[in-house]
């Protein structure tokens, strides 16, 4: 089954060609990195794969020098397995000594989604503020907020907006068509608050110029391109140029991209173990044999198989065991149903944990957000 591609910042779906997109963008292959960096999965195994100007911050944390990790959520539907990927990231960049600034894209969820603020505010702090708290974000030592209100602070929310403002002088409108493809006011005026949330740290009422990395999926590179190419040319500001890096995309259940807007996608992580074994038995695409006497025979294919993804991106740290699933499955020694049982009996075991860590969190986002 082949479905349509569609990719850009505000909608992804189809199959995903990452080796195309580094090229088209102009992004940078993730080579070795500093020891601290192989002890988390993601870079490890390359979840995190590409980047714009790393050495930077690399620069950064091997002089202890100060740097920011920004970045956004778009409040979508229920926090799922798959948001993990930035939410270790943030808690990764926290642990390495970066100021964690997280803004909640409530008005470009409103512009480009019509979904009213308070739906937004409701989201963003119930799934996935909440989430990110459990999964060990320290919440007292990051700036979280909301597009739509930036700070209680006048000068530091003037300053954020009118940044934005100023900022719309130095794009061309042949420059969004180019960068955006369809392009609409809401989606403009997204891509200008983007670029004010990436580049506002750097402002005097904030850190002062500083280096600042933007951890995204790879369908945000357009917001970074538009804001990288603007803010060499704003004349009133001096900015350090903006660092990224890329992660992969989770892959659904039934293959394609892990999505809110999809249930049938996703393993949320308010999932009963009783639910986490019906996805993963009945929807968890099989990279294995359609017979037990072929599987044998040809064995599988775990580059293309779900439950094996989510071990690799998420729930078996242990490098070896790994290889070791890896090796049985491709040689047909280990079955489909055996890798999605021990597949169930990770996640369940890891989503056990989580919901005792959720009870905790929910109280602290209480006090801190209400
Ligand atoms: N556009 C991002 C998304 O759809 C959310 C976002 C808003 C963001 N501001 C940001 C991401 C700043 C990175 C940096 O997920």
């Amino acid at each position: 089954m082949t479905k349509k591609v569609v990719f850009n910042p505000w909608e992804v779906s189809g199959e995903v060609n990452y080796n195309k997109l580094i090229k088209e963008f102009g992004v940078s292959n993730l080579k070795e990195l500093p020891a601290v960096f192989n002890e988390n999965i993601l870079f490890r195994r390359k979840i995190v794969f590409a980047h714009r100007d790393i050495q930077r911050i690399l620069e950064a944390v091997k002089n202890k020098k100060p740097f920011v990790m920004m970045t956004g959520l778009m409040p979508s539907g229920k926090f799922h397995i798959g948001h993990m990927i930035l939410a270790k990231q943030m808690i990764f960049w926290q642990k390495l000594g970066a100021k964690i600034y997280i803004a909640v894209a409530d008005i470009e969820a409103y512009n480009t989604r019509a979904q009213n603020l308070e739906e937004s505010r409701k989201i963003a702090l119930k799934e996935y503020i909440t989430n990110y708290s459990a999964l060990g974000l320290n919440l007292k030592k990051a700036d979280i907020y909301f597009q739509s209100n930036r700070s209680d602070n006048a000068k530091k929310s003037n300053a954020y907006y009118k940044l934005q403002n100023l900022l719309s002088r130095y794009a061309t409108f042949n420059e969004f068509k180019a960068v955006y493809g369809d392009i609409t006011p809401g989606k403009m005026l997204s891509s200008l608050l983007q670029a004010s949330d990436m580049l506002h740290p750097q402002l005097p009422e904030f850190e002062k110029p500083i280096p600042v990395l933007v951890p995204v999926g790879i369908d945000q590179d357009p917001h970074l391109r538009l804001a990288r190419d603007i803010s060499q040319r704003v004349k009133d500001y001096k900015f350090i140029q903006l660092s990224s890096t890329y992660h992969l995309f989770a892959p659904g259940l039934n293959s394609g991209k892990m999505s809110s807007s999809d249930p049938n996608s996703y393993i949320a992580m308010t999932d009963s173990p009783k639910e986490v074994e019906t996805k993963i038995k009945k929807y968890a695409f099989s990279g294995g044999q359609a017979t037990l006497e072929e599987h044998r025979k040809k064995g599988g294919n775990p580059d293309i198989d779900v439950s094996f993804q989510y071990l690799k991106m998420f729930f078996e740290q242990d490098d070896k065991k790994l290889a070791k699933i890896e090796q049985d499955y491709r040689s047909g020694k280990l079955l489909t149903g055996e890798l999605k049982e021990y597949t169930i009996k990770k996640i369940n075991a890891f989503l056990k944990e989580h919901q005792e860590n959720m009870k905790k969190a929910e109280k602290d986002v209480e006090r801190m957000f209400s």
